[in-house]
């Protein structure tokens, strides 16, 4: 299949420019004014918009077994959605039971995978330790492409990583050459203000965030940071959504310490009043950890992504509908936590991030695909558009609008947190591996068309 995308402005993280852009089979062969169409090219007129990089969301769980349940959508039906809006690749979690064998694990995972509509890679969680866990992350590193590593500092009695663990993880992650990842909350704090909470006949979704005030995320921020600063790797702090924690990734990276972090779409852009809705089904519905903020918090994370202390936007992609999330309807703690948004990120960070002048396009493309492709070790493959890399494009038109809404979502979640919201700037056709797959509203995602896409190790020196 051969494309050429005319007439639009290329967009880069480094700069932005007039050209066309060619694709055949699944790379881009050129970039260029006024480029031929060779006789059996499909072309996009993309006249008077952008053509970016396809967006990579660093962060979502499609399929995930979590607190007794399993998401709503799967790797196709998420992978579709997020083609929809124009994200073309996600980085997902391998997440072992404690005491699994990683490698059992991620061959289910990959299996689980294989009928995803768009690229996909993963992380893969360490949630325990033995000597299999040391053995298992060298043979992930060194033969199946997977150069990152997950810690859950939260979820006690389930997936929680303690000291050892992470410290041991850390270690070893070193040593192959991966990067360890963090979810920064303080499991134990969590665990007891819960408990509290419940005692006291607090039960309902507002008592959620009193659960997982700011601080407990930031104990655990500064925790990782911390271990990691001693052992001499980097880190990457996934969600992170309090002024607190950021404070935390600042600090030590003006010290010069390898520290970065991902926002949340709906954490830039959605805040703490929704634990407040007088419908518990619809408050349900935005039990996620860490939860939303108050507006405080999201302007100190707008700053975040504008000065450099945070680097990539994701979505923690993470549906449950309202049956499932009613399994928590007497007890907040049994509300699954999840949100959606892989379809909505980029237009939600554009409408919010460039409309108000917050990043400029290029800035853009940086924190919803560069960033991740060099933090990940996939670029440039992924995360630029220029010749050799993956035909993976968003033609995007920054005059076009949609409103949000679990009406007109392709998510099979029965729900939309950024439901009513108005966006200015969104994708008009998706081209993933050199396929148009989506079209002005028409969605043409095919089950199992993605690939799994291998990371190299940051070193060889194994
Ligand atoms: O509430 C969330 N974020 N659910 C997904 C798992 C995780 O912690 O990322
Ligand atoms: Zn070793
Ligand atoms: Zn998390
Ligand atoms: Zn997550």
């Amino acid at each position: 299949m051969t494309i050429l995308i005319r007439g639009g402005t290329v967009v880069n993280a480094d700069r932005a420019f007039r050209a066309d852009v060619l694709t055949e089979g699944d790379r881009i062969v050129a970039v260029g004014e006024n480029l031929e169409a060779p006789a059996h090219a499909e072309v996009i007129d993309a006249g008077g918009q952008y053509v970016m990089p396809g967006g990579i969301d660093p962060h979502t769980h499609m399929q995930l077994p979590f607190m007794g349940t399993v998401t709503a959508d799967d790797f196709y039906t998420g992978t579709a959605a997020g083609l929809a809006g124009g994200t073309t690749t996600i980085i997902d979690f391998v997440i072992p039971d404690p005491k699994q064998r990683l490698m059992d694990a991620f061959q289910t995972w990959r299996g689980w995978a294989e009928k995803a509509a768009a690229d996909y890679t993963f992380h893969v969680a360490v949630t325990w330790w033995d000597d299999t866990v040391h053995e298992d992350m060298g043979t992930l590193v060194k033969r199946h492409g997977v150069n990152s590593f997950k810690h859950f500092m939260a979820y006690k009695n389930a997936i929680m990583a303690d000291d050892e663990t992470l410290v041991k993880s850390f270690r070893r992650a070193l040593e192959l050459g991966a990067i360890p990842t963090v979810h920064a909350e303080n499991g134990e704090l969590v665990y007891q203000l819960q408990r509290e909470l419940l005692a006291k006949g607090i039960r309902g979704p507002e008592a959620h965030p009193l659960s997982r005030p700011p601080e407990v995320e930031a104990e655990a921020a500064n925790r990782a940071i911390a271990i990691a600063g001693v052992l001499g790797t980097p880190v990457y702090i996934v969600h992170v959504s309090c002024a607190e924690s950021l404070e935390a990734i600042a600090r030590a990276r003006a010290r010069g310490q390898r520290v970065y972090g991902e926002a949340l779409a709906g954490h830039l852009v959605i805040d703490d009043s929704v634990y407040r809705h007088a419908d518990p089904e619809v408050a349900r519905a935005y039990v996620m950890s860490p939860p939303f903020r108050s507006s405080h918090h999201q302007t100190a994370l707008w700053q975040g992504l504008q000065g450099g202390n945070l680097h990539t936007t994701a979505t923690d992609h993470c549906t449950f509908c309202a049956g499932q999330k009613g399994m928590g309807a007497d007890d907040f703690t049994r509300i699954p936590n999840g949100c959606g948004g892989v379809e909505e990120r980029m237009a939600v960070v554009w409408d919010a991030g460039v409309n108000t002048g917050r990043l400029t396009p290029s800035e853009f493309v940086r924190v919803t695909s560069t960033n991740a492709a060099q933090i990940f070790n996939i670029y440039p493959r992924k995360g630029s558009v220029s010749v050799g890399a993956d035909a993976d494009v968003v033609v995007w038109d920054p005059q076009g609008t949609r409103t949000l809404s679990a009406a007109t979502q392709h998510s099979k979640g029965d729900f939309n947190v950024f439901e009513g919201r108005t966006v200015r700037g969104i994708a008009t056709h998706t081209v993933a591996a050199g396929k148009l797959v989506y079209a002005d509203g028409d969605l043409r995602a095919e089950r199992g068309a993605g690939r799994y896409v291998e990371r190299p190790a940051f070193t060889n020196n194994v």
